[in-house]
């Protein structure tokens, strides 16, 4: 009941009907504009005519009525817990006898119901809670998604944030005026509707609105983005209207729930959230992708990854993981690649390479299993085929690079030892298997100057790609870390990183060095996943990329 949810202060705008205690009808004469709950307040004749809808003022009202009002209010209905509820007073900046009816928290119940009788609820909800509310008419805020008119007939497809409705007016079945207003109403204009709640499986959602009221906010002029197709430039120069589109909308739920998957994953396991910097002092992926900015008299770095934080957090608390944006000047201009981008990296010590490839295969597995339960809806809005989500369960193959470059070069697609997989090389791999792959011991000359190498073979560092089936690529990147200060500090001088920034890091060896590993998964490229999407810029409220910075 919208009676029981109204918060202190706020105008509930109810509507009491004076008529009569057997027909309780025709108080007011403006049915769109109406109160949420409509009483009868027996034998007491009828004072009241309309209310104003927005200040939730009552006018008609006469001063000898306003006692009369208040009388028959208190006589009858305010007794015991009703009396700090219901409060009836003079708007202070209105005329002589109108006044306003201030619904404090009244409480719904039987003893309510006792003192007024129900004849009509008209609660506020949401889309998505329209179930709840099949057979009632109810009031929905939104905007205007799109329609269409067949002469006497209009649908207004409303969206509300929540999800999106199909409104119908009949001609004849509302106020003429509100029926005009209907066919003139355009694309993406701020709205209140009336309306009652109807199944309906044909419509989409399940439900639909048999409109009796619209209220406009604001009427929309040209909205850009039309529902036929634009190109994507056009699309993302409009990123900031793009993001209403139902396809938009869809996956910005898809990486909601994927960002809550991650967070409880973690926190179910006890790992603690580490938040690392942004602004750096040096490289932590390689040289060649770092973006410089000016630090005072200085120049710091904007962080490719937390990991080399996270490691000296994870010998403060065993477990942590950092979640947060990262960066990567990219010259690349491919469907895979952001400038700025989220990453989750967990950090675990006492783990080795295998104990790093466990934690991450549960965790996607995670993540794909909470977003096929809470966002079906969505997957189904993007034409997803689930059966290729639902099939991703433990375990995940682990092969090993050269294995690896055997059946890339197997699947006709050229590959040398010793280079890193290009996108043909990972999409020609990823579509060999029904879940990710997960690729280990890699040439060490391909990875960053911080994994540890394998100690039966020199020349491969203890590293692991997971490989997104279906083409998307790499969803991963980790390893278990050179925990060696000798070895470390011989790395640091081979990739030729500026010692005195690494000094505090060489430190997490001096001092109790012990084994220890983590991975970092992209959000975007994990999102463009799970929505089975072409390109990863639509994953990201705001991308940036190469050329692109607006808005
Ligand atoms: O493989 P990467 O570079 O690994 C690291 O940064 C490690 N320090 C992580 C760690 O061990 N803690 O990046 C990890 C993941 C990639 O697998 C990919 O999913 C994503 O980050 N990624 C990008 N996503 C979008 N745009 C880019 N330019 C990306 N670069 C990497
Ligand atoms: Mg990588």
């Amino acid at each position: 009941m919208s009676v029981q949810k109204a918060g202190i202060l706020r105008i509930i705008r109810l509507q009491v009907d004076f008529s009569s205690a057997k027909s309780g009808r025709g108080a007011c004469k403006n049915p769109g504009k109406t109160a949420p709950v409509t009483v009868t307040v027996p034998a007491v004749p009828r004072i009241l005519t309309c209310s104003h809808p927005a200040a939730g003022c009552w006018t008609g009202l006469r001063r000898p009525q306003h006692g009369r009002l208040k009388q028959a209010i208190s006589v009858h209905y305010l007794r015991g817990r009703l009396k700090n509820c219901l409060k009836i007073q003079r708007h202070p900046g209105h005329a002589r006898g109108k006044i306003i009816c201030k619904a404090f928290r009244v409480p719904y119940n039987l003893a309510t119901q006792n003192c007024f009788q129900v004849l009509r609820t008209m609660t506020e909800t949401t889309v998505n809670k329209l179930r709840e509310h099949v057979g009632e008419e109810v009031v929905v805020k939104g905007w205007l998604y799109n329609k269409r008119s067949k002469g006497k007939i209009h649908f207004l497809l409303i969206r509300d944030g929540t999800g999106i409705v199909q409104g119908v007016m009949v001609k004849g079945g509302l106020p003429d005026e509100t029926f005009q207003l209907g066919g003139r109403v355009t694309q993406e204009s701020s709205l209140v509707v009336t309306g009652t709640v109807r199944k309906d499986d044909r419509a989409p959602g399940g439900y639909e609105l048999e409109l009796r009221g619209l209220e406009i906010i604001q009427m929309a002029k040209d909205y850009p983005i039309a529902l036929q197709s634009h190109g994507p430039d056009f699309l993302l120069d409009h990123r900031h209207l793009w993001l209403r589109s139902r396809n938009q909308h869809a996956i910005m739920r898809v990486r909601h729930a994927a960002v809550k998957a991650i967070r409880d994953f973690f926190d179910e396991r006890d790992f603690v959230l580490i938040d690392t910097p942004i602004f750096t002092p040096a490289a932590c992926e390689g040289t060649s992708t770092l973006f410089e900015v000016k630090y005072f008299d200085d120049k710091a770095y904007l962080a490719q990854s937390g990991q080399l934080y996270g490691e000296a957090a994870a010998m403060a608390h065993r477990k942590i993981y950092c979640f947060g944006p990262t960066f990567r000047a990219e010259k690349s201009k491919t469907r895979r690649h952001l400038t700025e981008f989220w990453m989750v990296e967990p950090e675990v010590a006492f783990l080795d390479l295998d104990g790093v490839m466990d934690l991450a295969e549960e965790f996607v597995e995670y993540i794909v299993q909470f977003v096929l339960k809470t966002r079906r809806v969505e997957l189904e809005t993007l034409g997803r085929d689930i059966s290729k989500l639902e099939a991703v369960g433990r375990p995940f193959p682990r092969i090993t690079y050269t294995e690896a470059v055997e059946k890339i070069n197997a699947a006709g697609v050229e590959m040398e030892w010793g280079n890193d997989f290009g996108a043909p090389q990972e999409t020609a791999l990823g579509r060999r298997y029904d879940r990710p792959v997960m690729v280990h011991r890699w040439p060490a000359r391909t990875k960053a100057f911080y994994m540890k190498r394998d100690s039966q073979d020199e020349r491969l560092a203890l590293g692991v790609d997971m490989i997104a089936p279906e083409g998307y690529g790499e969803l991963i990147g980790g390893a278990q870390r050179e925990d060696d200060l000798e070895t470390l500090e011989k790395r640091i001088a081979e990739y030729n990183l500026p010692r005195e920034a690494f000094e505090w890091y060489l430190d997490l060896r001096r001092y109790g060095t012990v084994p220890h590993g983590g991975f970092g998964l992209g959000l975007e490229r994990t999102v463009t996943w799970l929505c089975g999407i072409e390109h990863l810029r639509e994953t990201i409220p705001f991308p940036r990329m190469l050329y692109r910075l607006y808005p």
